[in-house]
């Protein structure tokens, strides 16, 4: 019996992050640095198991953490008119978790394509996103979806409403991500928004506004290759997601050191309350002095990562 694979990348959300839940647009980019892959095959045993770097043993004792990627490899079974079936599920991840990077996402995203490999199908988009999205749910709470498309297209894609669009890209964009060391916790960070916005609809709300402002702005600069723009952009967005309460001392800290250190711009990246600062640097040079400067400045790592014109 051969073994089938499945492959996802990590995502990182240049605009638009937190508006997205309320229906707002979302830009988010591919890191195809890094990635997951998944190893699939039918089981000898009658018993399905898991085996990654969180955990490894049967489905049925898997925990709490797992639960999504049990519900994505289910979602995917049931799919392929196999939901009984008994396999052998072996994940690899370079995708750090909880930093805003889509690795729930992604991981669910090669399981997916893993199992329609071991069909010798592949799943069309829309299944591909439901199954993902089974997943995510039961990660995240309620997900816009964002980073279900987003780990699965391999071009900068703009996300509104359930409907993602590839973007074509005017200029080559060069980024690099530094890692806050500390966890970020999408679900609770979604949910201070929430409470806020509640408590204060004009304000919150406003702010929403303008960060769909700006992210629709965006998608046109990142067509025409207005790099100055971009990051221009980018600054504010960080000043209104600091505002809506998901940004912390160390990422501002970190958003300073990209911008003392020569940045186009920088802003956090994803949930927030931790995980990633995105930084848009001018050349591949002033990246790898970007990152030195992020690292200095406490990042514990940091990844470079491009989008290509179209
Ligand atoms: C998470 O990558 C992005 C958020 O907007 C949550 C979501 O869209 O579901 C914070």
């Amino acid at each position: 019996q051969g073994t089938s694979q499945g492959f996802a990348h990590a995502k990182a959300i240049l605009f638009g992050e937190h508006a997205v839940v309320y229906g707002s647009p979302a830009v988010a980019v591919p890191l195809h640095g890094l990635g997951v892959q998944a190893d699939i095959r039918r089981s000898p045993h009658q018993e399905t198991r898991i085996e990654s770097q969180l955990f490894s043993g049967t489905a049925q004792t898997a925990p709490e953490p797992m639960g999504p990627v049990v519900a994505g490899l289910n979602a995917a079974l049931k799919a392929v008119g196999d939901p009984d079936a008994e396999v052998e599920l072996l994940i690899r991840s370079a995708i750090p978790h909880s930093r805003g990077l889509g690795s729930s996402a992604a991981v669910a995203t090669s399981v997916a394509r893993a199992v329609a490999n071991l069909h010798s199908t592949a799943f069309d988009e829309e299944t591909l996103h439901e199954i993902v999205q089974a997943a995510e749910t039961v990660a995240h709470g309620r997900p816009s979806g964002i980073d279900a498309w987003a780990v699965a297209k391999p071009a900068p894609i703009r996300f509104q409403t359930g409907c993602a669009q590839t973007i074509d890209v005017g200029q080559r964009l060069v980024f690099v991500l530094a890692d806050s060391g500390h966890h970020g916790s999408t679900a609770e960070a979604v949910g201070g928004v929430r409470a806020r916005r509640d408590a204060d609809p004009t304000r919150i709300g406003g702010m929403i506004d303008r960060l769909a402002a700006l992210t629709d702005a965006a998608v046109d600069d990142i067509r025409s290759g207005d790099r100055a723009t971009i990051g221009a952009r980018m600054i504010e967005a960080h000043g209104l997601l600091g505002e809506i309460g998901v940004s912390t001392p160390t990422l501002d800290s970190l958003v300073d050191a990209a911008t003392a250190a020569g940045a186009r711009g920088a802003k956090l990246t994803g949930g927030g309350l931790g995980g990633c600062v995105l930084a848009l640097a001018d050349d591949d040079d002033s990246a790898e002095e970007l990152a030195e400067a992020l690292r200095k400045a406490g990042a514990p790592r940091t990844w470079t990562t491009e989008v290509r014109p179209t």
